[in-house]
């Protein structure tokens, strides 16, 4: 229907004759002369109805109502002295409009589009008018850029696209499953896949040397700002590549990404590591953001000589417990006395017994926990973290994962109120040397996942003293604290996997019944192979600076795991149900 998109009209057509199409984005009536700003899919253009033009258009025009949907054909011509808009591409002309068609008409809008403090379930519930927003346009041209530049990137690196199946069996990445029910095999069910996980092994042992897809997954866990249950990844996993190899691809595929999607400048000379252990020490995440500093010392030698009887006896076990210190400049300065009590109450949310803390004054450290301390030891914690005059430093104390975890937490905490956080740098970091397990609940766990191969021996076979300490080759690629993606190297070898199963408490019927076609295809020469996945969904955040993944989705579900939209989960037809052979034991009520 049209001859130009809105954003094409410009200086260049003055006196030449178009046709554009699109939406009433507000409408202005001066007096006999009526203005109609025409949003397309990208732009602006200022529609000029008058009635010494034509008095059809004009009559027409004085129907139109925002968000109508009009054609308007008619003639470029410069806009009046002064009234130029630099703010629009179009900004210097107008179209003089001589026919005009009214396509569709529009219901007054049931939220101010464009409004980002409108409240988000109205948002969702009306996703197809929250989309026509020109913010939500760039989000999605930026999603798709990113898209065809992953794919471009790693065809140019030799990957082959292949499609994994949706209806599936369970792949445990460590999340519920969303189940489908079968028709024809009464009382079994397909898994959704959590992840193309063993899909992808098994085109490797194929020979496929190279697989990438933008892969759905599906994860019934706690939806959060950057989780979804539906979600993409870039998925990829590639043969006789060592750990630093795939890395490297990975690397190249984000610059490719940042690069078509104008950060080029974001990106950093070289991607620094950092491994797993240091992460947590210093940072208490395993996900650390570095757009800051506030590090974490160690100071459990300092303590254990300390009178008080509880750090002392903390520190009398330095492998099962930690006691930090967290240096905050010049904090005495910024945090009234009410503030630092407030921290405490924040920690103790997350398990810390309390919160101590000394200020560094002119004449040395003040707080109620000096007098446990020597004035060699008051000396050394200055010396150990760098104080100056005006610095507070803060201690948790206890047992280590607990620790680390709320000091962590803490770090990010006071970084937000002192807004230190910079919002426009970009802090990668390859977080490596992850443990291999970690308890839960006297049981281990993988802790990326059990196909990811352990450090093995000179040898080629798992031998260790401490469980907990045996590595594996995983690696997790780290963006502003945000885990864009991860992956390892895979165990190729039946006997390994076998054992890594028996480890986890996993017995071999079990694992016959859930993993054996991975167990089999193992034994018939599997290469050596490695890969990762990126969090698309997560990537267009970061590069959109939205922090709701719920942004970045066309059609997201709500931290409630619901489609407002479509009203997705609801009931279905007791038809339905018969046929699927399922009964329910009583229908639940509304909430
Ligand atoms: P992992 O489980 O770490 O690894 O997932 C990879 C990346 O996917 C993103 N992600 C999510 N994004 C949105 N919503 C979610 N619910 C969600 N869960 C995960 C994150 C995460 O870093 N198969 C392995 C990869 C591999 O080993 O190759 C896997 O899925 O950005």
């Amino acid at each position: 229907m049209r001859t130009h998109y809105c954003a094409e009209i410009s200086e260049e057509y003055i006196g030449e004759e178009v046709t554009v199409a699109g939406w009433v984005a507000s409408r202005r009536d001066h007096g006999g002369v009526i203005f109609i700003d025409l949003r397309d899919k990208d732009e602006v253009v200022q529609l000029v109805c008058d009635p010494a033009d034509s008095e059809e258009a004009h009559r027409i025009a004085e129907e139109v109502r925002d968000q109508y949907v009009l054609v308007a054909t008619g003639k470029v011509r410069p806009r009046g002295e002064g009234l130029e808009n630099p703010n629009l591409k179009t900004g210097k002309v107008e179209i003089v409009v001589h026919t005009l068609t009214i396509e569709n008409r529009s219901k007054p809008m049931p939220f101010d589009l464009g409004d980002e403090k409108v409240n988000e379930e109205i948002r969702l519930k009306y996703r197809y008018l929250d989309l026509r927003t020109p913010r939500m346009h760039q989000i999605f041209q930026l999603r798709s850029t990113a898209a065809i530049a992953a794919r471009n990137s790693l065809a140019e690196m030799g990957f082959l696209e292949v499609e994994t199946p949706v209806l599936t069996k369970s792949t445990p990445e460590g999340a519920r499953d969303y189940l489908v029910p079968s028709r024809v095999w009464p009382g079994e069910f397909y898994a959704l896949p959590q992840s193309p996980q063993l899909f992808k092994q098994l085109l490797m042992v194929s020979g496929f040397d190279r697989y990438f897809q933008l892969a759905k997954c599906f994860r019934d866990e706690d939806l959060r700002a950057d989780r979804q249950p539906e979600f993409t990844q870039i998925d990829v996993e590639m043969s006789f590549m060592d750990q630093d190899k795939i890395m490297e691809v990975a690397e190249r595929l984000i610059r490719d990404i940042w690069a078509a999607c104008g950060f080029w400048e974001k990106l950093p000379s070289m991607f620094p590591r950092m491994t797993y252990k240091e992460a947590m020490e210093t940072y208490g995440s395993d996900k650390p953001d570095l757009r800051f500093d506030l590090k974490m010392v160690d100071v459990i030698d300092i303590f254990e000589r300390c009178s008080n009887e509880i750090f002392s006896t903390i520190a009398k076990s330095p492998k099962k417990n930690r006691i930090k210190a967290l240096k905050v400049p010049n904090g005495d300065n910024i945090f009234s006395k009410r503030q630092m009590k407030g921290f405490e109450d924040y920690v103790r949310k997350f398990g810390a017994q309390g919160l101590g803390y000394f200020q560094m004054k002119e004449e040395g450290l003040k707080g109620p926990l000096t007098k446990f301390f020597s004035e060699e030891d008051l000396q050394a914690i200055i010396d150990r973290c760098g104080l100056e005059v005006g610095d507070v430093v803060f201690f948790g104390a206890g047992e280590k994962k607990v620790v680390l975890d709320y000091m962590g937490r803490f770090r990010l905490y006071l970084a937000e109120l002192m807004e230190i956080v910079p919002k426009d740098v970009h802090k990668f970091v390859w977080i490596v040397d992850f443990p291999m397990f970690e308890l839960e609940e006297g049981k281990l766990k993988a802790l990326h996942h059990p196909f990811t191969m352990p450090k093995l021996s000179d040898k080629g076979t798992l031998d260790y003293d401490d469980i907990e300490e045996l590595e594996s080759a995983a690696y997790d690629l780290v963006l502003n604290g945000t885990e864009l993606g991860g992956g390892s190297l895979r165990i190729h070898k039946q006997e390994i996997q076998k054992e890594v199963f028996e480890l986890m408490g996993i017995s071999d019927e079990e694992a016959q019944e859930k993993f054996g076609f991975l167990l089999d295809a193992l034994e018939f020469g599997a290469p050596p192979h490695g890969g990762f996945a990126m969090g698309f969904d997560r990537i267009i955040m970061l590069l959109a600076g939205t922090d709701s993944i719920r942004d970045v989705i066309a059609f997201p579900k709500t931290q409630k795991a619901q489609c407002l939209l479509t009203h997705a989960p609801s009931p279905v037809d007791p038809e339905q149900l018969k046929e699927l052979h399922i009964r329910l034991r009583q229908r639940p009520t509304a909430e």
